[in-house]
């Protein structure tokens, strides 16, 4: 079923907005969204060219972005990103932390110790860097709100993702700390765990695996798989100022996968 046009309600009206993995997926969605709603976009990824390509989406729709190269598991690259954003926007209002991979795949006891580090410094270590400097540049300016992407195993154990799980756990921990941490700063944390979503990260699971396609479809309660952006709307709800009193959650976008 196509979603319908969703038309601007405003709901970022002036705010500036970093977004990691904006090249591509559920991250080029949300840019699109927050910048639908009226939010001045900075993109990041590794990805130059898919960032591009996401800015002229944002830019062929009447939006504001622009992208800026960086991995987020380096520290200084994470620190010259945010400097970048405070520079663009003059503050910074949101940010979305979605940047992630798969990683390291199979049973756990096959899993080389470089898979479990990279997994975790891509997923986790990332988090916990993009974190460390927003709240820096919001304390500054007396609140924001920040979005992490975790994921439905965040929760539940994921056969034969033990490094994706035990790193989209660990980003639920590091959320509800910080969300408690600020709760009195007017700096919200909340995470958002999709369900199964159809972007390129899942294509190349599925294609890679096979027979992990039927079984990821047959686990589907909504008999089909998430669009990019029906996680986009939760996270321009979560950064808007409608969810003012939401701090420390984990919302689950999943048509109830979780639930079962
Ligand atoms: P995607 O692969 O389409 O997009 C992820 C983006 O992150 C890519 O553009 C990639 O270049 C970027 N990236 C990877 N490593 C990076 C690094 N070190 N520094 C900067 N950018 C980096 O994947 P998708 O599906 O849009 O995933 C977005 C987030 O949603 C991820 O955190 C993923 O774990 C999470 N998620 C996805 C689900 C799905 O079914 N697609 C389900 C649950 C969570």
């Amino acid at each position: 079923m196509e979603s319908p046009a969703l038309h601007s309600a405003g709901l970022l009206a002036g705010k500036g907005i970093l977004v990691t993995g904006g090249a591509s997926g559920i991250g080029r969605a949300a840019c699109l969204a927050f910048a639908r709603e009226g939010a001045r976009v900075l993109l990041s990824d590794v990805n130059a060219e898919g960032g591009e390509q996401t800015v002229a989406a944002v830019r062929g729709a009447g939006g504001d972005a622009s992208f800026l190269r960086a991995d987020v598991s380096s520290e200084p690259e994470v620190e010259a990103l945010l400097a970048a954003a405070v520079e663009r926007f003059g503050r910074l209002d949101c940010a979305f932390n979605n940047a992630g991979i798969t990683g390291a795949v199979g049973p756990l006891h096959e899993i080389e110790l470089e898979g479990f580090e990279r997994t975790l410094r891509t997923n986790l270590t990332s988090i916990f860097l993009c974190m460390k400097h927003e709240i820096r540049a919001m304390l500054k300016q007396g609140g924001g709100a920040i979005v992490n992407t975790s994921s439905g195993a965040g929760v539940v154990a994921t056969p034969t993702l033990s490094c994706y799980c035990a790193s989209k756990h660990a980003v639920l921990g590091l959320t509800k700390t910080a969300a408690v941490e600020h709760a009195r700063t007017g700096i919200r944390v909340n995470a958002i765990c999709p369900g199964s979503v159809d972007t390129p990260m899942l294509q190349r699971y599925m294609g890679n695996n096979p027979g992990i396609e039927k079984l990821i479809r047959a686990g589907q309660p909504g008999g089909r798989l998430g669009r990019p952006e029906e996680i986009a709307e939760a996270a321009v709800w979560l950064c808007s100022d409608r969810a003012s009193f939401v701090s420390g959650a984990s919302i689950f976008v999943d048509a109830g996968a979780i639930s079962r």
